[in-house]
């Protein structure tokens, strides 16, 4: 099977061995289309470009997370930014331990390690040293990582962390999770001339992926296209993944609170009458660009979240909201700039590149208003600081 490579040389080319990985996943991705009778559902296709063991984009060994092209990373995340994001949040964490006589932390997809480190350190500077620290990653090759790094940033606190790949039966404490809800699989759907189709994938005739729309019928369209405003055409998502995701969450969290980070709006807002191409997005050597049939396995692929449907989904699971704000006002009441004062205004070198990302996390031009924080909880009846001002729970 071919890919689209050719089409899109203004992207840095892969090299022999990656185009040999790309080309082994695309082979399998088109085994799995021809045995579904030639079509499979957009998230399908996404499940099988990111999580395909051994050669999808998270679960191989590829560098994902960097500062630049040259480092083969493919972008960057707040934790990789600055230690202050992975500080700031010690805060809110502690709280949370107080409140529940807990000192438990899962971590979703948890990168390099950085955030983990910074956050064992930070916890036991306040005063709430973590009990028990558990990574769920899905690919040995982060997991690898990850140890090295705590070993190496956190040694002492090594021994209370331990890696698992599925969700614990039950968690008392804190679950965090930083964009890993834009990695689940979306739905794609697509509106023309006022009847709503699903996207899916198919073959070409030259033997390449390609969108491939099917009419969708009312057992098989979401409840939430009837309320897209408008008749024009339209392109969007469901996270129909990240719902079921946040709802097992939610049931196995016993008493705590689950925080999710990550860039998206409440629903009307993501289904915007203007919002007409949708919001998958991929990634590759930190170009952004809009073809998820590219580089399969070598380039991210991902989608805003819908924070409404995050906040449904753990309510049915007996959850309830504890905030929803931007990660602006969620780092400031945290207290990221007195983390940041703390620093030596004097030692410019080190100094100036600390400001700078954190003016990058608050920035509403950059990461301060995008991205989200969303506390969910169980058996907790306090509140958080980090919520104390600019809570926008009233828009889901
Ligand atoms: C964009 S990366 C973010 C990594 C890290 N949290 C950071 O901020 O740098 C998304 C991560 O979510 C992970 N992920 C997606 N679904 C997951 C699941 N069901 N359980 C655990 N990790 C998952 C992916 O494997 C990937 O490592």
């Amino acid at each position: 099977m071919k890919t689209n490579i050719i089409q899109r040389d203004s992207l840095p080319i892969p090299n022999d061995a990656a185009i040999a990985h790309l080309y082994a996943l695309a082979q399998h991705i088109t085994q799995k289309i021809a045995s579904a009778g030639g079509w499979l559902p957009f998230d399908r296709y996404m499940e099988l470009a990111l999580y395909t063991p051994g050669l999808g984009y998270y679960s191989s060994g590829t560098v994902k997370f960097g500062r630049s092209p040259d480092d083969g990373s493919d972008f960057i995340t707040a934790p990789e930014l600055t230690l202050l994001f992975a500080q700031a949040f010690a805060k809110p964490v502690a709280e949370i331990f107080y409140a529940t006589g807990t000192r438990h932390v899962v971590e979703f997809g948890a990168g390099t390690g950085r955030f983990a480190s910074g956050l064992l350190r930070t916890l036991d500077e306040l005063g709430a040293r973590c009990s028990s620290y558990t990574i769920v990653e899905l690919s040995g090759e982060l997991r690898k990582q990850q140890r090295a790094c705590i070993e190496e940033t956190a040694q002492q606190f090594a021994p209370c962390v331990q890696w698992i790949d599925t969700i614990p039966g039950r968690v008392d404490g804190v679950i965090i999770g930083n964009e890993v809800l834009d990695a689940m699989p979306v739905r794609l759907f697509a509106r023309q001339n006022n009847l709503w189709y699903e996207r899916g994938v198919a073959m070409t005739d030259t033997d390449r992926f390609a969108f491939s729309d099917r009419p969708l019928t009312a057992i098989t369209s979401p409840a939430i296209l009837a309320h897209v405003p408008g008749v024009h055409d339209y392109v969007t998502e469901t996270h129909e993944a990240a719902a079921a995701f946040v709802h097992t969450v939610c049931s196995v969290l016993g008493c705590g609170v689950v925080l999710f980070i990550d860039y998206g709006f409440p629903a009307a807002e993501y289904y915007h009458p203007q919002r007409t191409e949708g919001t998958l997005m991929c990634h590759y050597r930190h170009h952004a660009h809009d073809d998820p049939f590219l580089y399969p396995g070598l380039q991210d692929i991902t989608a805003h979240v819908q924070f409404s449907a995050i906040e449904q989904a753990a309510r049915s699971a007996g959850a309830h909201l504890l905030g929803y704000t931007s990660q602006a006002h969620f780092l400031i009441n945290a207290g990221i700039t007195d983390l940041l004062m703390k620093l030596d205004p004097t030692n410019s070198a080190c100094f100036l590149p600390e400001a700078n990302m954190v003016q990058k996390l608050l920035s509403e031009a950059e990461m301060g208003e995008l991205f989200k924080v969303i506390a969910l909880c169980r058996g907790f009846d306090g509140r958080l600081g980090a919520f104390k001002s600019g809570d926008r729970s009233h828009t889901l």
